[in-house]
């Protein structure tokens, strides 16, 4: 590839031989299904980020359901999550029977605003979870919202399916919580095509989401057919789902897990090349940082004020110049579904209005190289830049 002159994606998965060969003997092996490959990436995922239980789904979405069920969620209950997210964060609490109490995420960020989040929990009766989103791989103040929690009696899950590998002082982000729940989606960092990881302290908590994972049924499928007695005999316990990771991708997710450091330190590197030449522009802010950022994404955020054409504007113009963008998140409670449900505004939440509008997704992905990056920083300041007449 030439970096000076080919189309900069958005996002791409860094898959090497290592990957190739480690599906390849899956393949090979005769057992294409949840096995010991799963198991072992269970192993080395919880002992990457200090987890007791790890518990490798088919999807951060389905671990968040499981997350949910496991604490009881139910009708009656409610939620509190915030709108800066994708569709699912919230769609599991409604899967259950739950209703979703929205938070507003802090001025000029992306995050739950734990201030926000007090309001919230002193009007709101009934609230089972407080689901905070670690936003493009920014840790959420978690020292506050877990000590909201336990003041107010609820339980913390973890939305951590940007925040791989989030390091903090206490520990990484995902383990913080009562559950945390990591994705392994096609563009997130360390990738298995689609996947997830669950991870708890609690036994009794991995226990069921272990059972519910998988039909309900009180014994591992594996088990089933590598023990040496009883291999016909299982008991439904439970109306569970089918939320299992074949070993097909957890081959996949063992290799990525073994580079995740790397991929960081790259990421690290984009970010920082932005950062240099995004400090010195007038039409735009870096985003907001802070420790253990995984950066998952790089939001830059445009000074409307100071720009002559609009987001959308932007996002075209880069793209015609070579470019791929996103823009995370559109606001849930912009959504139909969730502004109807509620009877929500757009004015509903101001802050997370006011940061979708300003907001673009830069390529960031290990691979990319500086050339890319530097490439990327000189189009955006090009684009921005006042036309002289
Ligand atoms: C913040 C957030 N939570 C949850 C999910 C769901 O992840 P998955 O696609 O693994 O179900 C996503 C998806 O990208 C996400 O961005």
């Amino acid at each position: 590839m030439n970096p000076s002159t080919d189309f900069v994606p958005f996002a791409l998965p860094s898959l090497g031989r290592e990957e190739e060969d480690a599906v390849l003997a899956v393949l090979r092996s005769g057992w294409l299904t949840t096995g010991s490959v799963a198991l072992e990436f269970e192993r080395e995922f919880a002992s990457f980020v200090g987890a007791e239980h790890a518990l490798a789904v088919n999807s951060a979405t389905s671990g968040l359901h499981l997350a949910l069920e496991a604490l009881g969620v139910g009708p009656g209950d409610v939620v509190v999550t915030s709108p800066y997210t994708f569709a699912s964060t919230a769609a599991v609490a409604r899967h259950l029977g739950a209703e979703v109490a929205f938070c507003d995420v802090v001025p000029g960020g992306y995050n739950m605003d734990p201030g926000r989040l007090e309001t919230v929990l002193k009007t709101t009766r009934n609230v089972k979870a407080v689901l905070p989103v670690h936003v493009g791989g920014l840790p959420c103040s978690m020292d506050e919202i877990l000590a909201l929690a336990r003041r107010y009696g609820c339980a913390v899950v973890e939305d951590a399916a940007h925040a791989f590998p989030s390091r903090l002082p206490g520990g990484f982000a995902g383990t913080l919580g009562d559950i945390g729940v990591y994705s392994f989606y096609a563009t997130k960092t360390i990738t298995t095509g689609d996947g997830g990881m669950v991870v708890t302290a609690d036994s009794r908590l991995a226990k069921r989401m272990s059972t519910m994972r998988m039909h309900g049924i009180d014994r591992p499928v594996w088990d089933r057919y590598t023990s040496k007695t009883g291999s016909w005999s299982y008991s439904v316990v439970e109306a569970g789902y089918k939320y299992n990771l074949p070993d097909l991708l957890a081959a996949l997710g063992r290799e990525q897990l073994k580079k995740a450091d790397r991929f960081l330190e790259e990421r690290r590197r984009v970010a920082g090349i932005y950062g240099e030449v995004f400090r010195s522009l007038d039409f735009v802010d870096p985003p907001p940082d802070g420790p253990g950022h995984a950066w998952h994404l790089y939001s830059l955020r445009l000074r409307p004020d100071s720009l002559r054409i609009g987001r959308d504007e932007f996002v075209d113009l880069l793209r015609e110049a070579g470019v791929g963008t996103s823009v995370h998140f559109i606001p849930l409670h912009t959504m139909p579904y969730w502004a109807e449900r509620y009877d929500l505004t757009p004015d509903s939440f101001p802050e997370a209005l006011a940061s979708f509008l300003r907001t673009i997704s830069l390529p960031i992905w290990q691979g990319m190289g500086e050339d890319r990056a530097r490439r990327v920083a000189r189009i955006v300041a090009e684009t921005g830049a006042p036309r002289s007449v």
